[in-house]
């Protein structure tokens, strides 16, 4: 064969052998770069992970918030996650704003405050499920305090899962919840803002939801408005970074609080004292974040998973829980027939 003619079939198997030898080299280094991607991702956010939760806290590498104002200002801050929020920035000597509806709950928590971290503070009763009209009040009451954090905290979910035309009392539902969880988030940033941005440094933290990372059938409503909160941080930081302002957008995943009705803690549902002393160091080093390790995990799961397979998982546990929700309503019922 050497040196002979070369035959239109010794050519085009000349031109298969190629082509094959070519699709395994290409496919072998498709498969390399794939591989050492996703480990180099992972390698990065274990690194970021271990900066984040474990040497945060005692290299002190979050943002100084006592450096950004005297004030800060919490929205839902008697309960769960906001009352946290409230002790915790108290506990680093900072005065505090509590906003909520209950004036007795209000006066109880500050009253503990100011005993417990000898920082003043300042109580608002007002109900974000109200419209515009509640913010010139509270406007009125901040006026010449010098706020370095805003906690945009305030929400409201569910009682239980329920379809969108299903929900009890839907006509009001849906402007409280709209109102509660994004105006709230909205207006307290638009009262805030501007003497932040005159000072050029302030912190406003979202509490958005993990339930806002993907659409959330059974709490439509809830999930919509966790995204908003979330966008809303997203841009405003890309807006307003360079006037020396900080906007983190906190998803929780389940927390013992009044609002998860969850009471027992467990590797991934802290109580609220730990998740916000965890998502607290990561104030100024995470524009966007799940708070604590477990739940940065549980994010990382969310985002690698594929979606048929979230909301199948979802779906069945929020179905299961709205089922329950009924078989208790048939029981209380019966009783009350008895
Ligand atoms: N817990 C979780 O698992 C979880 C997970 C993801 C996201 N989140 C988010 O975290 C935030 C805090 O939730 P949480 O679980 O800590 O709730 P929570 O324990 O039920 O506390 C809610 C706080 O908000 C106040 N509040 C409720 N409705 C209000 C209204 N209409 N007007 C004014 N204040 C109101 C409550 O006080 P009053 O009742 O006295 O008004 C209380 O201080 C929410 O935005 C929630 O969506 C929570």
């Amino acid at each position: 064969m050497l040196g002979g003619p070369l035959t239109p079939e010794s050519k085009m198997a000349g031109l298969r052998s190629f082509i094959s030898q070519f699709n395994s080299q290409a496919l072998a280094i498709i498969g390399a770069l794939t591989v050492g991607y996703i480990s180099l991702k992972l390698l990065l956010s274990v690194l970021r992970g271990i900066k984040l939760y474990v040497l945060s806290r005692p290299l002190g590498l979050a943002t100084n918030l006592k450096k950004l104002g005297a004030w800060a200002v919490i929205t839902g801050a008697t309960d769960g996650i906001g009352k946290a929020y409230a002790q915790q920035l108290a506990e680093k000597g900072i005065n505090i704003v509590l906003i909520s509806r209950t004036l007795e709950k209000l006066q109880n928590v500050a009253q503990e405050i100011e005993t417990q971290y000898k920082v003043k503070t300042k109580v608002i009763a007002v109900d974000f499920t109200k419209g515009v009209e509640i913010y010139e009040e509270i406007e009125k009451e901040l006026k010449g305090l010098e706020i370095g954090t805003l906690v945009n905290n305030v929400g409201m979910s569910y009682s239980y899962p329920e379809y969108f035309l299903e929900i009890p009392n839907v006509e009001k539902f849906i402007p409280d919840i709209i109102n509660c969880n994004t105006l709230a988030c909205t207006m307290m940033t638009k009262v805030v803002l501007p003497g932040m941005v005159e000072r050029r440094k302030g912190a406003v933290i979202n509490i958005s939801s993990a339930s806002g990372m993907l659409p959330g059938p059974l709490t439509t409503l809830y999930a919509a408005t966790k995204v908003y909160m979330d966008f809303f941080a997203r841009a405003l930081q890309i807006e307003y970074a360079s006037k020396g302002i900080i906007v983190q957008s906190v998803l929780p995943f389940f927390v013992t609080t009044k609002l998860s009705r969850i009471r027992h803690t467990s590797l991934f549902t802290p109580n609220p004292t730990q998740y916000v002393r965890s998502a607290l160091g990561t104030v100024g080093l995470e524009q966007r974040t799940n708070g604590c390790l477990s739940h940065s995990i549980q994010g990382y799961i969310n985002e690698l998973a594929p979606e048929w397979l979230y909301y199948l998982v979802q779906g069945t546990m929020f179905r299961n829980v709205r089922a329950l929700h009924y078989k208790k309503m048939q029981r209380e019922a019966k009783k009350k027939e008895q």
